[in-house]
């Protein structure tokens, strides 16, 4: 089987890296790759947005399956271009993954099949929205309607903080196009959970459960991020409780998008807030979370393609996957001056040492190498380092003695992923 996975980031290091074990796995193109995944596959250089060059790629190189990342490619189109011609794709469809493209949409269809959801409204127009968030009783969250790499949540918890957000995300264009209509909802407290299932439209086959830790410093303390860190599977979550979760907010969710004639299929994720009135849905995402798949992946003991492969034909066959006993912890390290504007370049020791390290590995994000070809530092997120071990505190040692061995200048990370489920095993 020929493979082409799009996407460059951590997720894709992961799943390069479950792919890479497939028997049935003949030849494995990712584009654009990274270095990390340039050691298990072949990296090609294409764009992300060049969705005819990736068309015309995969039809020269005769691939069977594509698998996509990232959720930019899927919202603009990448199933329906592929699917035109011939070629099959893990994912789902443009109109299917508008679930995580547009939060109105997403928020509607949540309205409409009675799952449960922050009470919210939506405005294009900015008075009507400030009008509102002065009346409102605070604090509110304020979300622009389209993608924002994770960036385009706040939370507000005075009417002059609403105002001002709904300025900068409506009238000044902080997010683009992407902030010209905004969600104002209520705000909900609890525990969040990554709940990732994949299915054909029809069928649900849940993935482990995990827990991302969104704030960028120790205690959940500092500005959002796009995730510091993940373990898996959650101890305050039972088997039960986890297909509890799913009844309630994956399955409806298909239900209704095969209803709207918008059948999903792939990754469908959920982010789930544990509240006083039992889990409500905070968000849909059209795609594996990232960092929860370097947690998550690891500890899978099925081969994902066949099941990929079923997905993109339309038609789960597959029933039940396997799983290690191992529990995962993963800690991503970040450059100096995330989530905020950070510096590049920054050469990183340490890997080496760790090729091969049992129960470790050391998934990329931002890194490339420079004109030495010595590997150095080129995003926000750099790597994320997992643990696996028998219990998660074994798997907390393990990633955070590897993480020991890594250094670069600037360097940055959360000491405490996997704290919250550790204190509830106590
Ligand atoms: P989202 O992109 O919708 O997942 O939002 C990013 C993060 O903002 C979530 O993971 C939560 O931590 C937080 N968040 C989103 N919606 C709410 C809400 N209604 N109440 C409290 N926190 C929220
Ligand atoms: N870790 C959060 C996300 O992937 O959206």
């Amino acid at each position: 089987m020929r493979v082409l996975l799009l996407g460059s980031g951590g997720r894709e290091h992961v799943l390069a890296w479950k792919i890479a074990q497939s028997p049935l796995l003949t030849k494995l193109f990712v584009a654009p790759g990274n270095t990390g995944i340039s050691d298990l596959a072949e990296c090609v250089p294409l764009s992300l947005s060049n969705l005819d060059g990736l068309v015309e790629f995969a039809l020269k190189e005769s691939i069977d399956l594509t698998v996509v990342g990232p959720e930019a490619p899927l919202v603009e189109g990448v199933w329906d271009r592929f699917h035109a011609a011939g070629l099959k794709v893990f994912g789902p469809s443009r109109d299917a993954a508008e679930l995580e493209g547009s939060k109105a949409f997403s928020k509607d269809m949540m309205h409409k099949y009675s799952i449960p959801t922050a009470h919210y409204e939506v405005f294009s127009n900015v008075n009507e929205a400030k009008h509102y968030a002065v009346e409102a009783e605070m604090p509110v969250v304020i979300k622009a309607d389209g993608l924002a790499a994770g960036k385009g949540v706040v939370i507000c918890k005075s009417s002059q903080e609403a105002v001002e957000t709904l300025g900068r995300m409506m009238s000044e264009g902080a997010f683009g196009d992407a902030g010209k209509k905004v969600i104002i909802e209520e705000m909900l407290e609890g525990e969040e959970l990554s709940v990732l299932a994949l299915t054909d439209g029809d069928s649900v086959i849940p993935l482990a459960s995990s827990q991302d830790h969104k704030r960028v410093y120790d205690y959940d303390r500092g500005p959002n991020t796009g995730g510091m860190g993940a373990y898996s599977p959650c101890p305050q979550i039972s088997r039960e409780k986890l297909q509890e979760i799913v009844d309630l907010s994956v399955k409806p969710m298909i239900r209704g998008m095969a209803a709207e004639g918008k059948p999903y299929r792939g990754l469908l994720y959920a982010g789930i807030m544990l509240t006083e009135k039992g889990p409500y849905v905070l968000e849909y995402n059209c795609r594996f979370g990232d960092p929860e798949a370097q947690a998550v992946i690891p500890r899978l003991k099925s081969d994902l393609i066949p099941v990929m492969l079923e997905i993109a034909e339309g038609k789960l066959k597959t029933k039940t996957l396997e799983w290690h006993d191992k529990a995962s912890v993963a800690v991503v390290l970040a450059s100096g001056g995330y989530p905020g504007a950070f510096e590049k370049g920054r050469l990183i020791t340490g890997l080496e040492a760790l090729k091969g390290a049992a129960d470790v590995h050391v998934f990329h994000a931002g890194t490339e190498l420079n004109a030495q070809g010595k590997v150095v530092t080129a995003g926000g997120r750099v790597l994320a380092v997992v643990g696996l071990g028998d219990t998660l505190r074994e798997a907390q040692d393990k990633a955070y003695q590897a993480v020991s061995k890594i250094q670069f200048e600037g360097m940055h990370y959360r000491r405490d992923i996997g704290r919250r489920a550790l204190e509830v095993l106590k």
